[in-house]
Order: structure tokens, then C-alpha cells, then sequence
């Protein structure tokens, strides 16, 4: 039915009706009694946090599953499960991007202020948080029930979630040694901190999504999931480097890393590559909120030429990757990786 240029594959347009329908089912879900006012609340608290950001994850889902169908055009059952799959990771994002712009103590998101910034809002961000975190279960039960690979979903999300909660917990105590002493910042200590709070819920959760819907044992797949981990902490890495050097029109946020005393792949960069007067000027400015130290610090990694160490990583890395998507034995697999690092190569938000 669906032409292969016609309306109906435009994958976006399908993506977001598919997140009209999840919206209305969540706002009719018969565990609660909604009054007009709480319905009302939900239902703004969804388009505010949920489908304004690039998609990129949950669309994944739906190209990862054709992938693995070698072509095989999709029926609209699968579609419409692949998307609500897609939207599970997306709400998983604004359910920690919420609480992360409380934690970062952040201004904007996506191009608007954060969410708990909104006079009305404030710390009921917080439970906003738990409850984007709740529907998925909803919306998993609602649709997956009596799926063969139903628990090994919801055991997917679990893990995954668990995951990314403890690299959010040691990217925040984290802060706190650096505040005693700097230099022990590290790439090993850095890569921990991105692999658990990015690399899980960004790059592997899609990918192993559309496996779970293909039938497929998670168990037999760990070098997928190995490569998709090093994309995703080079994904983290651009995102570190956007948060310093990113237009944030572009990006829709404004850093906070520098303020915020974060071991970012920057910071880390520059300990390894300072003299010792560029040190002190490190020591002595890194983690203030005064934007006279939170300058200094940016013209220090000027100084370091941080953009070019960047570049030069960034294209080591993609080579890195290409070299290991291609060793993988299944064409459609490697098909899948190699969609995934397309649309994030040298990414400007
Ligand atoms: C947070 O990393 C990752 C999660 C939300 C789990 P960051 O704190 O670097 O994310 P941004 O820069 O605020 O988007
Ligand atoms: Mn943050
Ligand atoms: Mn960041």
C-alpha cells in the first residue's frame, strides 16, 4: 500500500501521529480518573518535553527494524509497533532530560526555556520526571502484551534506564572529587561517565529494540552492541565539545558544563595538554558560575586549539568505527551502524 515516495512513507509525519495516538491513549488511561485539569497538565507537559527534539533515537527504531528485514516492505502493524517502540526511548529522554536540566541547573532545552524554568512548573518538574517515566510501562503494556519478546522489553528498559541512572549519578559525583582536585579528571573516568549516561539509551536501545521486534536474542548480538557503545560515546564527546563551541541557536541550549564543574571530554583535553601557568588558570577558574572565569577557561581551550584536538578526533573516531561496522558479518547489520553514524558525523546540534 505504501509507494515508496508517496505521503504515507514520509517516516516523520508517521512518527508524530503515532505520538498523537500514544498521547491520547495515556490521557484516557483508564488507572486514573482524569479531571480536565490534570488531563490538561499531562497533555502540556508531552508537547512541551517530548517530541521537540531531533527524533533521532526513535526514529532509529523504525529504520534499524527495515533494515533487518532486508527490504521487505513493512506492514502497518510493524510500523506503528516500531514507533511506539521509538516514542518508549523518546519519552525515556525527556523523563531524564527533565530532571538532568534540573540537576545542570540549565536554562534552555531544545530552544525554550527547561521545563521546571517555567514559573508554574518549578520542582513539579520533578515529578513530571516520574511520571514520563511511568508511561512507558503503559504504553509498552498497552501495545506488547502477549508480544513472545514482551518481558525481554520490559527487562530491556529496565537495564537500560538502570544504566543510564548511574552514569547520571557518577557524572554528578564526579563534580565533586574534581572540586577537591581537579587532575583527577581522566579519558578513562570521562568514558565510564558517557558510555553509562549516553551510550546505553541513545545508541543501543534503538538498535536492540528492532532486534527484540525481529525476533532476535539480545544475547547473541554483543558485538552490535559493543560498536554501538563506542558510537555512543562519540556522540557524547561532540556533545561535551557542542556545549563549549556549539551555536546554541543551533543546539537549542546553552552550556553549563564549566559552571557546572562536569568532567567533559574538554576539560579532560586541556589537563592532558597544559603547561603549567595554563594549569593554574585552569584550577583557578574551572567550576565558577562568573562568566569573567567561565571566559577565561574558553579562551584557554582557544589557546590549546581545542577545536582542532576535536577534529582531529572526531575523524580518527569515524574511522575507527567504519573499519569495525565493516567486520561485522551480517550486511543489514552493518547497514543499520552505518545509517546510525551517517546521521551524526560531524553533527553541529
Ligand atoms: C545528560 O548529559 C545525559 C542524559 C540526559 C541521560 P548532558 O547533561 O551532557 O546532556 P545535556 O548537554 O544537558 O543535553
Ligand atoms: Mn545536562
Ligand atoms: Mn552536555
Amino acid at each position: 500500500m505504501a509507494s515508496s515516495n508517496g505521503p504515507t512513507t514520509d517516516l516523520k509525519g508517521t512518527f508524530l501521529r503515532v505520538y498523537s495516538d500514544l498521547k491520547a491513549e495515556l490521557l484516557n488511561d483508564p488507572a486514573f480518573e482524569f479531571t480536565d485539569g490534570s488531563r490538561q497538565w499531562v497533555e502540556r507537559m508531552l508537547d512541551y518535553n517530548v517530541p521537540g527534539g531531533k527524533l533521532n533515537r526513535g526514529l532509529s527504531v523504525i529504520d534499524s527494524y527495515k533494515y533487518l528485514k532486508e527490504g521487505k516492505e513493512l506492514t502497518e502493524d510493524e510500523i506503528f509497533l516500531a514507533s511506539a517502540l521509538g516514542w518508549c526511548i523518546e519519552w525515556l529522554q525527556a523523563y531524564f532530560l527533565v530532571l538532568d536540566d534540573i540537576m545542570d541547573s540549565s536554562h534552555t532545552r531544545r530552544g525554550h526555556p527547561c521545563w521546571f524554568r517555567l514559573p508554574q512548573v518549578g520542582l513539579i518538574a520533578v515529578n513530571d520526571g516520574v511520571l514520563l517515566r511511568n508511561h512507558i510501562p503503559r504504553i509498552i503494556g498497552k501495545h506488547f502484551r502477549g508480544k513472545p519478546y514482551y518481558v525481554d522489553l520490559l527487562d530491556l528498559f529496565n537495564e537500560v534506564e538502570f544504566q543510564t541512572a548511574s552514569g547520571q549519578m557518577i557524572d554528578l559525583i564526579t563534580t565533586l572529587e574534581g572540586e577537591k582536585d581537579l587532575s583527577k579528571y581522566s579519558l578513562s573516568r570521562h568514558r565510564r561517565i558517557v558510555q553509562y549516561k549516553t551510550a546505553y539509551y541513545s545508541f543501543y536501545l534503538p538498535v536492540a529494540c528492532a532486534l527484540l521486534m525481529s525476533g532476535e536474542n539480545l544475547d547473541n548480538h554483543i558485538d552490535v552492541k559493543n560498536i554501538l557503545v563506542e558510537m555512543g560515546t562519540y556522540f557524547q564527546v561532540q556533545d561535551d565539545y557542542l556545549d563549549c563551541f556549539g551555536d546554541p541557536a543551533t543546539i537549542g541550549k546553552i552550556g553549563t558544563d564549566i559552571e557546572d564543574f562536569k568532567c567533559s571530554w574538554l576539560v579532560v583535553k586541556a589537563l592532558e595538554l597544559c603547561n603549567d601557568e595554563q594549569k593554574k588558570v585552569l584550577f583557578d577558574n574551572y567550576g565558577k558560575a562568573n562568566p569573567a572565569n567561565v571566559a577565561e577557561v574558553k579562551a584557554l581551550y582557544n589557546d590549546l586549539n581545542l577545536q582542532g584536538v576535536f577534529a582531529e578526533y572526531e575523524s580518527k573516531s569515524y574511522e575507527k568505527l567504519i573499519t569495525s561496522i565493516e567486520a561485522h558479518p551480517s550486511k543489514s547489520v552493518q547497514a543499520v551502524l552505518k545509517s546510525f553514524l551517517a546521521k551524526i558525523y560531524r553533527r553541529d546540534k
